[in-house]
């Protein structure tokens, strides 16, 4: 089948600002958006740039705004979009160029959540155990991919890019929620700073811009609630 693909594209050494480029492209209908865009750039346009990796759902590197909805360019099949195809960069970061966003603010978000085990104490002589319980509190916060897929789709973090965002408090929530973390208080103070997740309005853009299914929304909510209650409320093992 053949499609029409619209790009946005941006080149910083010569354009004053981005442009929309149309491209006729040869498809199966099984191909993904992603095969589109390699069509584009192996055989029409080698100056097109995008980011991708995998090809499979799992390093998120190639989230970007299709036909006004962000997702992952290879988990979209071209058939369920129909012939014309308009593919946009994230909304909300810094174009670099065509398809690529500055991604520096939003990892420096991510790392300010502290995204790892805080203990107290000796280290323990055998592993810190966790009942099955315990661990599908978190199970569901575990699933980002850091594609800023969310973080990108949400109005509060478009009127203000120092929000922190939904997938740095995502991020929070998996540690904050975790029964072998002693580090809760630490990021429930930072989260309830004025950029932190007092900015959710609840639009829930973020849950269903997720190409891996977390109820983004429910876990700021949670973590709201942690906020509220001065902890989080953990399940008895
Ligand atoms: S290329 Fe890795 S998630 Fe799409």
């Amino acid at each position: 089948m053949k499609i029409t693909l619209e790009i946005q594209r941006f080149d910083p050494e010569k354009d004053a600002a981005p442009h929309m480029a149309s491209y006729q492209v040869e498809v199966e209908p099984t191909d993904l958006v992603l095969d589109a865009l390699h069509e584009v750039l192996w055989h029409q346009d080698g100056t097109l740039a995008f980011r991708r990796s995998c090809g499979h759902g799992v390093c998120g590197s190639d989230a970007m705004e299709i036909n006004g909805v962000n997702r992952l360019a290879c988990k979209v099949l071209v058939k369920n979009l129909g012939s014309k195809i308009t593919v946009r960069p994230l909304r909300g970061l810094k174009v670099l160029r065509d398809l690529i966003v500055d991604m520096e603010s939003f990892f420096n978000k991510y790392k300010g959540m502290k995204p790892w085990l805080i203990t107290q104490g000796e280290e323990p002589v055998k592993e810190r155990l966790q009942s099955p319980k315990e661990r599908a509190v978190f199970d569901d916060t575990t699933k980002c991919i850091l594609c800023a897929a969310c973080t990108t789709s949400c109005p509060s973090f478009w009127a203000n890019d120092e929000y922190v965002g939904p997938a740095a408090i995502v991020a929070a929530h998996r540690y904050i929620f975790d029964s072998r973390d002693e580090g809760a208080k630490v990021r429930l103070d930072i989260l309830n700073d004025k950029e932190g997740v007092w900015r959710c309005r609840t639009t829930f853009n973020c849950s269903e811009a997720c190409p891996r299914g977390i109820e983004v929304t429910k876990a700021i909510a949670e973590v709201k609630n942690a906020i509220l209650a001065g902890r989080p409320n953990l399940p008895v093992a």
